[in-house]
């Protein structure tokens, strides 16, 4: 039997090169070797979109169409719609009891999340979270979750719990693995820390060849080097953080800017040219699932039918073991 991975994505629109780096190649990578369950992650979407519903219903066929268009085969993988699948509501009932309101407000990227959405107090869903996607995780005993290193204390959390319910229930829960990709997080083209789907400094799967090309031209490098004969610094140059994340060429790129025989507008005009290529055939099997939209919801459809026969039977399991059947 292959071991599993669970990994997903927000449905809070559509996904980007961050994205792309920190997950979804390490998802098409590995799609061979582990049976693969993708989660449209609709429910923890609503922790901080619930009254933004109609953005949901179309992120969600987004995200799946990004999944896809990556090359995340839909004959071997299982894409699942989170909030349709119950024994995860039912799991993350069960976990709550096991994690205390303190661990939730000091988990630290729940603390960076509330910063940004600008949240004074926290719902009780949205401090939450980390408890739902342990369910998310355990409902099909996965044993790997390929993300980004944002979502390390979510994994932590949720092995924490998986200890703690095996031990009180005698449950035999997978506990799972992080799997970090090998790139390291990517900046915004501006050069911020993050880059973000609402941050005006992504570049999304979507973006036409133009688009990417301009961003790109408007993306920031070393300030300090204001003139193509001053040597550049690729170690602080947001753009050169991109070559070495997707060019072949990173330490060639490297060296003529050392040794200042490229300049920022050369070096960046490679650099569109590398991300187009890369994202070519992402933009046609894209085109590909614009126009099959039907077959898209039924392969939704029938993944998370499969999820729910999958969760359901060890829910079923975990509950006896609960003592809370009556037989
Ligand atoms: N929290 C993840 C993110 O923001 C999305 C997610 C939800 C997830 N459920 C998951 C990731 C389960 C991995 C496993 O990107």
């Amino acid at each position: 039997m292959k071991k599993r991975i669970l990994t997903g994505d927000r449905t809070t629109g559509k996904l980007h090169l961050g994205h792309y780096v920190g997950s979804l190649k390490s998802r098409v990578a590995l799609q061979n070797e582990y049976e693969t369950f993708i989660l449209l992650a609709d429910v923890q979407a609503l922790t901080t979109h619930f009254d933004n519903v109609e953005l949901l219903e179309h992120s969600i066929m987004d995200v799946a169409k990004d999944n896809l268009s990556v090359g995340l085969d839909p004959e071997i993988i299982t894409i699942v719609q989170q909030s349709q699948v119950t024994s995860i509501a039912e799991l993350t009932i069960f976990y709550s009891m096991l994690v205390t309101v303190n661990q939730l407000s000091h988990n630290p990227t729940i603390k960076t999340e509330a910063k940004n959405y600008g949240y004074k107090e926290m719902t009780y869903g949205f401090l939450g979270y980390p408890v739902s996607q342990t369910a998310d995780i355990t409902f099909c005993n996965a044993h790997l979750v390929p993300v980004g290193e944002d979502q390390r204390p979510h994994i932590e959390m949720a092995r924490q719990i998986v200890r703690k319910f095996n031990a009180l229930y005698k449950t035999e829960i997978v506990e799972p693995d992080i799997m970090l990709s090998a790139t390291p997080r990517l900046a915004g083209i501006d050069g911020k820390a993050k880059m973000g789907k609402s941050m005006g400094n992504a570049i999304f799967l979507t973006d036409s060849a133009e688009e990417v090309a301009a961003k790109v031209k408007n993306g920031v490098t070393d300030t300090e080097r204001i003139s193509v004969k001053i040597p550049g610094r690729p170690e602080i140059c947001p753009i050169f953080s991109y070559q070495k994340a997707f060019s072949d060429e990173a330490d060639n790129i490297c060296e003529m800017c050392k040794n200042a025989s490229i300049g920022c507008v050369a070096c960046k005009k490679r650099l569109g040219e590398t991300l187009n290529a890369l994202l070519d055939p992402i933009r046609e099997r894209r085109a590909y699932w614009d126009s099959h939209e039907d077959s898209l919801r039924e392969i939704i459809r029938t993944g998370t039918e499969k999820a729910n026969r999958v969760g359901n039977e060890n829910l079923r399991a975990i509950k006896e073991k609960m003592h809370i059947l009556l037989g």
